[in-house]
C-alpha cells in the first residue's frame, strides 16, 4: 500500500520525533536512521521531490525512530560501527567497539609486523573488532577469537566474513583461556589482546542508561574493582604464551596503578608498557612473560 507520504516528509516527520525525544544530534541521527531505511542520499531528502513510500517501508522507519527515541544507541538502531577503518556489524548481544580500543590493535602491529608467523588470542572478541583488524593489518598472523557468549560469536563470524578473513579466525566460545588450555597452543601464543570487562561497581552506577540499558552486562561488569577478570587472565595466561610472550590489556580510568600492583606480585609478568589514549588516560597495558 503506497502513502501519501514522500520521503522529505518523512524525515521532517523523524526529525520531529528525535527532537521530541530530547535526542541531541536529531537532525543528524534522523538524516542518518532515514537515509539508511530508505537507502536513499541527503540531497534527495532535502529536495522537493514528489515520491510517495509505502506503508511497510514507513513502518519500518518508524520503529527505527521509536527504538532510537527510546535511547537505544544509534548504533544497534543502524547495526554497524565503523572501527580501525572497517564497518563491523553490531547488535546487542555485543559492546558497541570503541575508538579507544583501537589503541590494542596498534600496539600489536607495531610489535609484531614483522614477526613471521605470529599466533595471537583476542580474549572476549565481542563483535571481532580487534581479532579481524589484526588478522587484515598482518597476513602471517593466526588469530584465535574467543568469547563466553555464543550471539556474540555469531556477530564475530559475520564480520569476519564480511571483511574476507573467516578463514584465517578460529572462532571458539568458552570462558578466558579454558577453551584452548588442553590443546596444542599450550605455551605457543605470542600475544593475548584482551578488552574484557573492567568497569567497577561504583563506576556502573554512574554509567549512562544508553550504556547500562542497552550494551550487555557481561562485556562490561569487571566486579567491585573492575579488575576481577583480568586477575584471572594473568593467572590462565603463563601455561598459554609462549616464553616471551605478551597481553595487552585495555583498562579505564584509575585501573592502571592497581592492575600494574597486580603484575608486580607475579613470579610470571613483567610491565614492558603503559600507554595513554589520546585523552591521556593509561588505557592499555602490556606485559610480558618472564621466568620459566
Ligand atoms: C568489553 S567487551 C569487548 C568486546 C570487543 N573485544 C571490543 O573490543 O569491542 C568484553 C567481551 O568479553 C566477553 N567476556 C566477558 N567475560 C568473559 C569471560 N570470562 N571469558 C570470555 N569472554 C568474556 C564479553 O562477552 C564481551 O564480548
Amino acid at each position: 500500500m503506497t502513502l501519501s507520504i514522500s520521503s522529505s516528509q518523512l524525515y521532517r516527520e523523524a526529525i520531529d520525533r528525535l527532537n521530541k525525544a530530547g535526542i541531541d544530534n536529531a537532525q543528524r541521527e534522523a538524516l542518518w536512521i532515514v537515509e539508511e531505511a530508505l537507502g536513499t542520499t541527503r540531497l534527495r531528502l532535502l529536495s522537493d521531490e514528489e515520491d510517495s513510500i509505502d506503508h511497510v517501508t514507513y513502518q519500518g522507519v518508524i520503529s527505527l525512530l521509536e527504538r532510537r527515541a527510546s535511547r537505544e544507541p544509534l548504533q544497534y538502531v543502524l547495526e554497524n560501527q565503523d572501527f580501525f577503518g572497517l564497518s563491523m556489524v553490531v547488535n546487542p548481544h555485543v559492546l558497541i567497539p570503541r575508538p579507544e580500543s583501537e589503541l590494542l590493535v596498534e600496539e600489536v602491529i607495531a610489535r609484531l609486523g614483522s614477526h613471521s608467523q605470529p599466533i595471537i588470542w583476542d580474549v572476549g572478541t565481542g563483535s571481532g573488532c580487534l581479532a579481524i583488524s589484526v588478522a587484515k593489518a598482518l597476513n602471517n598472523a593466526v588469530v584465535i577469537a574467543s568469547d563466553r557468549s555464543l550471539l556474540a560469536l555469531q556477530v564475530a563470524r559475520i564480520n569476519a566474513m564480511k571483511h574476507g578473513v573467516s578463514s584465517r579466525i578460529l572462532l571458539v566460545v568458552g570462558d578466558l583461556l579454558a577453551p584452548l588450555l588442553s590443546s596444542g597452543l599450550a605455551g605457543k601464543v605470542t600475544a593475548i589482546i584482551a578488552n574484557l570487562p573492567y568497569i567497577s561497581h561504583e563506576e556502573w552506577d554512574r554509567l549512562s542508561p544508553d550504556v547500562k540499558d542497552f550494551e550487555p552486562r557481561l562485556a562490561l561488569d569487571g566486579g567491585p574493582d573492575g579488575l576481577d577478570v583480568y586477575r584471572r587472565l594473568l593467572e590462565e595466561a603463563p601455561d598459554v604464551l609462549a616464553s616471551d610472550g605478551v597481553v595487552y590489556m585495555e583498562i579505564g580510568l584509575g585501573q592502571a596503578d592497581p592492575l600494574c600492583k597486580v603484575i608486580t606480585g607475579s613470579k610470571f609478568f613483567k610491565v614492558i608498557k603503559v600507554q595513554p589514549d589520546l585523552q591521556d588516560i593509561p588505557r592499555m597495558v602490556c606485559v610480558q612473560r618472564v621466568g620459566c
